[in-house]
């Protein structure tokens, strides 16, 4: 079975990360399938929306590290380069549900979403540098612009996790629910009742200002963080993961 599940409902396309017993930590062949879904669902004219959530109890444990050291994604064709490309291109409104953990790019992959609900459980952390790496997918840019440099400083390097109460206060979620998929399908439905054109027109003017600085910024840190994947530093952080469960 894919570790990505889509349906559709209506004009809502929902993709689901499935893959609970590894805390739906992303693989390669998961990026791919996400790819795949935005691609297809940005050139599908019934499709008006698209929801990302997950099975289980947590939103995603965040990159496969057994992927990170055996198929360090070091070119712009990998799987996550990819899939970054198609979150920052995706031109219908993109929502969130996220419940758990939500770690490494199972939080900065926010930051390119138009709507994000919390659960009560949720909890966002960005440990980059605690695994010898650095922020991805245009958050050393996005972060510190939505939360301000000291706020963004402080948790990119400290590696803390934070909760949807201060997800929402930063502005990185619209609100918390104990249903977060219930509460943003609602928002979905209700957009993709909306002109379609208009709604486009719409995310393409909110994200025109960031676009190109993050496409760039995500291409310098997508460098410095195909060299850190394979320093010491990382593959210490890596192997410690893989002792502390014993693999
Ligand atoms: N890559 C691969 N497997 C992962 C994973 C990851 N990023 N995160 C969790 N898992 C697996 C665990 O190995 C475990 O599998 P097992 O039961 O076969 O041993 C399962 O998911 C559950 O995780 P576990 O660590 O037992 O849960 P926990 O509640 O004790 O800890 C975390 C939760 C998120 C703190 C911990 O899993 C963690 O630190 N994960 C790595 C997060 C990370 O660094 N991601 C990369 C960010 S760039």
């Amino acid at each position: 079975m894919s570790e990505i599940l889509a349906t559709q409902d209506g004009g809502v396309l929902t993709l689901s990360f499935n893959r609970p017993e590894k805390m739906n930590a992303l693989t390669r062949a998961m990026y791919a399938d996400l790819s795949q879904g935005l691609n297809e669902a940005a050139g599908d004219f019934g499709i008006r929306a698209v929801v990302l959530t997950a099975e289980g109890d947590h939103f995603t444990a965040g990159n496969d590290i057994m992927d990170f050291m055996n198929n360090p994604p070091t070119s712009d064709d990998s799987e996550v380069a990819k899939f970054l490309s198609s979150l920052l291109n995706f031109p219908k409104p993109l929502l969130a549900a996220v419940k758990g953990n939500a770690v490494g790019v199972g939080t900065t992959m926010l930051l390119h979403c138009d709507v994000v609900i919390a659960g009560t459980t949720a909890n966002f952390s960005m440990p980059f540098a605690s695994l010898g790496l650095v922020p991805e997918a245009g958050s050393s840019f996005l972060f510190p612009q939505l939360v301000g440099y000291q706020r963004a400083a402080r948790i990119f390097m400290t590696g803390e996790s934070f909760d949807a109460d201060s997800a929402i206060e930063m502005g990185l979620a619209a609100a918390k629910d104990v249903d977060p998929l219930a509460h943003v399908m609602k928002i979905a439905q209700h957009i993709a009742e909306q002109p379609p054109q208009a709604i486009i027109n719409t995310k393409a003017l909110l994200k025109a200002k960031n676009h190109d600085a993050v496409a760039a910024i995500m291409k310098a840190e997508f460098e410095i963080f195909a060299m850190a994947l394979q320093s010491d530093e990382a593959m210490e952080a890596f192997m410690k993961f893989m002792s502390k469960k014993g693999k």
